[in-house]
């Protein structure tokens, strides 16, 4: 197994930060892993906080060089492990392109994934903030997943309830942040589809390209072109997506807001708070466009932070307390960062 030393992790995140690690290897397989960690303990005495697993490192910031030893999941394979009347159950591999795993669903005829079209990244983190987009997330279609502890070197399965996945969260961001790999997981995938066009320009979209049949290719061809109409290509422009998450306030603070600000955007919850835009808030404190050195604001969606270039995570970081702060001031609410910080 090869473990490099003072590895460059410039194209292993989508933000295009010029950071190194300490130490850097890749596993395909769970014994790999093991065989890694193994070797971590007679030969880098590490401590094994400082170990991380990456993926497509299209959620992470490294403010820093990485003090320690990072593993890229490249565990590969789709399996189909079971189906009953209304399912299809795929096993897939830690470190499947999350988008490649979305098209072989549509060619297969596998409905559940397609408002998902396009999302970054891999297979394994999909869980991780439980990632959704245009009114699914990922808890929709999942069903269980494996993960290797890196401490007991045991693999563990977790089921939905296990993962207590929320908005962008789920067990893996708190109470087991860091301690587990994911090396597979298991999505239920619909033989019938059931349509989700009402969330965003889904429905316009279709109609601007005369779909006058639904299919989940005509949906997963509309979310791609509403996202790259919207979103900065990492190929183009480093970014990790939307930076902060979306904040919610209370029943009676959104009123509050709203009699002051006519226009802000809110969406209310079941639970009786109000969901507002960050990327409106955000714009709203003069943010959108900025730009100081190579660090800036997407000029388009206020929400994605970019680096145009040689931007350091340490600047970029600085940047999102900035905007941060403004926003507190503005409006008296508390953004929260959605991309994970090393
Ligand atoms: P990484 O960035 O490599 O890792 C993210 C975190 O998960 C890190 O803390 C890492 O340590 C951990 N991790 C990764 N893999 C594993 C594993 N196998 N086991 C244990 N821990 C692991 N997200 C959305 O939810 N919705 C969107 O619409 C969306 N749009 C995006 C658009 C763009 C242009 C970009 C750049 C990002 C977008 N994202 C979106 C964010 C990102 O794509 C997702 O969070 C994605 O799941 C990250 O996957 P990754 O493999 O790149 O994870
Ligand atoms: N808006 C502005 N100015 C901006 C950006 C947005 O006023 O600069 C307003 C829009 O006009 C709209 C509202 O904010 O009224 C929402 O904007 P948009 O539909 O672009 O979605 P978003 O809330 O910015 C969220 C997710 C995205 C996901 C899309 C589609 C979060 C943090 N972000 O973005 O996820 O793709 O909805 O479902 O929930 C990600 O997590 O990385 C990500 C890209």
């Amino acid at each position: 197994m090869l473990i490099e030393e003072n590895a460059s992790l410039r194209r292993l995140n989508t933000f295009g930060i010029d950071a190194t690690a300490r130490y850097f290897a890749r596993f395909e397989t769970a014994q790999q892993l093991e065989e890694i960690l193994s070797t971590q303990k007679t030969s880098y005495p590490l401590p094994l906080t400082s170990t991380l697993i990456l993926g497509g490192g299209s959620n992470i910031l490294f403010t820093k060089n990485f003090n320690g030893l990072l593993l890229k999941n490249e565990i590969t394979g789709i399996v189909n492990v079971g189906e009953d009347n209304e399912y299809v159950y795929l096993r897939v591999g830690g470190g499947v392109n999350w988008h490649q795993f979305v098209l072989y669903c549509i060619d297969k005829g596998l409905a559940g994934v397609e408002n998902l079209s396009l999302i970054p990244g891999c297979c394994g983190a999909s869980p991780i903030q439980n990632i959704g987009a245009y009114g699914v997330e990922i808890k929709d279609l999942f069903h269980e997943l494996e993960a290797f502890h890196l401490e007991e070197k045991t693999i563990l399965r977790f089921n939905t309830n296990d993962c207590a996945f929320g908005y962008r969260e789920s067990v893996f961001k708190n109470k087991f942040k860091g301690q587990f790999a994911i090396l597979s997981v298991t999505y239920k995938l619909r033989k019938q589809p059931v349509f989700h066009t009402s969330y965003g320009a889904i429905q316009q979209e279709l109609e601007k390209a005369g779909v006058t049949e639904l299919s989940i290719k005509a949906i997963s061809d509309a979310v791609i072109r509403i996202r790259q109409s919207k979103l900065p290509d990492p190929a183009v422009v480093g970014n990790a997506g939307s930076f902060f998450k979306n904040p919610t306030v209370s029943g009676e603070k959104f009123p509050e807001l709203k009699s002051k600000y006519p226009n802000i955007p809110g969406y209310p919850q079941p639970d009786g708070t109000t969901k507002l835009a960050a990327g409106w808030l955000i714009e709203q404190c003069g943010w959108k466009g900025f730009r100081e050195g190579d660090a800036g604001v997407h000029p388009l969606q206020a929400l994605v932070l970019v680096n145009y270039g040689n931007a350091q995570g340490e600047q970029i970081f600085q940047l999102s307390s900035r905007i941060l702060q403004s926003v507190q001031e503005k409006f008296g609410v508390e953004l929260e960062r959605e991309v994970n910080l090393v």
